[in-house]
């Protein structure tokens, strides 16, 4: 799609001023509107109360903890600076390109936020070693850059849209296990909240660029279909082959590995359910870790919200979070 036809609508030529009260694709309005709900900032969760969890764990655990948000930064990062600007150049209607806009914003929002989980619980040393371990640790680096390169081609719209949500949808959860894990345990719950805010706005970028991908994907013919699809799972299994080599390098030495691999193909099932395609790993909901399959859902509320969107809308609840969220994982032990 041409951006200029975008911006200049029927007046061509002429600059073309967004117009909210005539909207073209009921979605995004629904989703400007359930992003700008559930806005938030780092800065007002209180950090500082994990530090009595955080000196209680061991190196190796306290090593996972500070790299899997090295890690989380640096894909972050990625969708700040290059994954929504890539996004906006395909954009459809002018709607699309202001929450695209905000996506855009929030990911910076992300990225910080770990920052201030580094200099709440490491030393200025560790935060270092952190940064220059994200900076040049092969497998990070690896899906990075194919995520990276598929951004800035521009010939392959819906490509980069399968990037998107490849990375939103099952990138990221090879990080987020460590904090589910931790709230399920009802340590480390400050963190886990960010985390857990962090999840619901992925939960929502994964869906919606996954439904912009939909519409376009429908319009291509059975050839032109099945050509991506092919390439689709080939650049699913490509990066799952790198995340099982990530995952072996942040687990082993605690032994999580098999669960968190369970957890990353069934979320790499999500990203295919995103894109309207089949899932591609046997691995369900019932396989993976209860504890961390609790938290992962008090984060996510969004099938509903946009299975009622388009059908006289109306906006997904966002509830305040309470102590209770915390004793998911607790009172399943108890069970
Ligand atoms: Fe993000
Ligand atoms: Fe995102």
């Amino acid at each position: 799609m041409d951006i200029n036809k975008v911006l200049t609508g029927k007046s061509k030529g002429n600059y073309k001023a967004i117009n909210w009260n005539s909207i073209d694709d009921e979605i995004d309005k629904a989703t400007w509107e359930k992003l700008t709900e559930q806005f938030w900032l780092d800065t007002r969760i209180p950090l500082s109360n994990d530090l009595k969890d955080w000196r209680s764990l061991d190196d190796d655990h306290k090593w996972i903890v500070g790299h899997v948000f090295g890690g989380l930064t640096l894909l972050d990062t990625l969708q700040s600076q290059d994954g929504m600007a890539a996004l906006r150049k395909d954009a459809v209607t002018q709607h699309e390109i202001a929450v695209l806009n905000n996506i855009q914003f929030m990911e910076s929002v992300h990225a910080k936020s770990y920052s201030s989980i580094f200099s709440t619980l490491n030393t200025p040393d560790e935060i270092d070693e952190i940064f220059h371990w994200s900076d040049t640790e092969e497998f990070l680096q690896n899906k990075t850059k194919k995520i990276y390169s598929l951004y800035h081609d521009d010939g392959h719209p819906l490509k980069k849209k399968i990037s998107s949500v490849f990375l939103e949808t099952f990138l990221f959860y090879s990080g987020f296990y460590t904090p589910i894990w931790y709230l399920g345990h009802n340590e480390l719950p400050n963190v886990a909240e960010i985390i857990k805010l962090i999840i619901r706005d992925e939960s929502v970028h994964g869906t919606y660029i996954g439904y912009k991908f939909q519409v376009q994907f429908n319009q291509l013919g059975e050839n032109e279909q099945n050509d991506l699809k092919d390439w689709m799972y080939n650049f699913l299994y490509d990066l799952y082959q790198n995340e099982e080599k990530y995952t072996h390098l942040l687990y082993d030495q605690v032994g999580w590995t098999d669960d968190v691999l369970t957890f990353i193909r069934y979320n790499a099932n999500k990203a295919l359910m995103n894109l309207g395609q089949d899932p591609m790993f046997p691995d369900t909901e019932e396989d993976v870790n209860p504890i961390v399959m609790n938290g992962i859902s008090t984060a996510t509320v969004n099938h509903d919200f946009f299975s009622q969107v388009g059908n006289g809308y109306r906006l997904g609840n966002v509830e305040a979070m309470s102590d209770s969220d915390y004793d998911i994982g607790d009172k399943k032990n108890k069970k």
